[in-house]
């Protein structure tokens, strides 16, 4: 049996009801947000998913940062960060996780000021 390969770092980034809804956060270019990550993901180094609703839609948008493989190893955990609204969280998302996310590098002081307690469903799931 062959080891899984190594993961490296993701952002899920949450497209729900809420989260990427120009209609609720008219402020942010949410398709220009979701394209940046993507083209940041495709220079390598991590990756970007989407997702329907994580649940805490009034901390929109919401991203969930996940540890590479490495970063696990290294006692990094899964991270969420709401109100990412603007360039600056954007810019902040993009260089955490070309660093190599939790457990890696450090997250940037200004992004730890957005980091949310996640649901209590997921927060049991991380415990299994
Ligand atoms: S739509 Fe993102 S948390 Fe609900």
């Amino acid at each position: 049996m062959r080891a899984a390969a190594p993961r490296p770092c993701t952002l899920v980034v949450c497209r729900g009801c809420c989260c990427g809804n120009p209609r609720r956060h008219p402020g942010t270019d949410h398709a220009w947000q979701l394209d940046r990550l993507r083209a940041g993901a495709a220079e390598g180094g991590f990756q970007v998913r989407t997702t329907d609703c994580l649940g805490p839609c009034d901390q929109a948008n919401v991203m969930v940062v996940q540890p590479s493989t490495a970063g696990r190893r290294a006692g990094g955990r899964v991270v969420w960060v709401g109100f990412a609204l603007d360039d600056d969280s954007t810019d902040d998302l993009l260089g955490w996780a070309r660093a190599g996310g939790p457990g890696v590098a450090e997250p940037p002081a200004t992004l730890a000021l957005q980091f949310i307690r996640p649901p209590r469903e997921a927060r049991s799931r991380a415990r299994r």
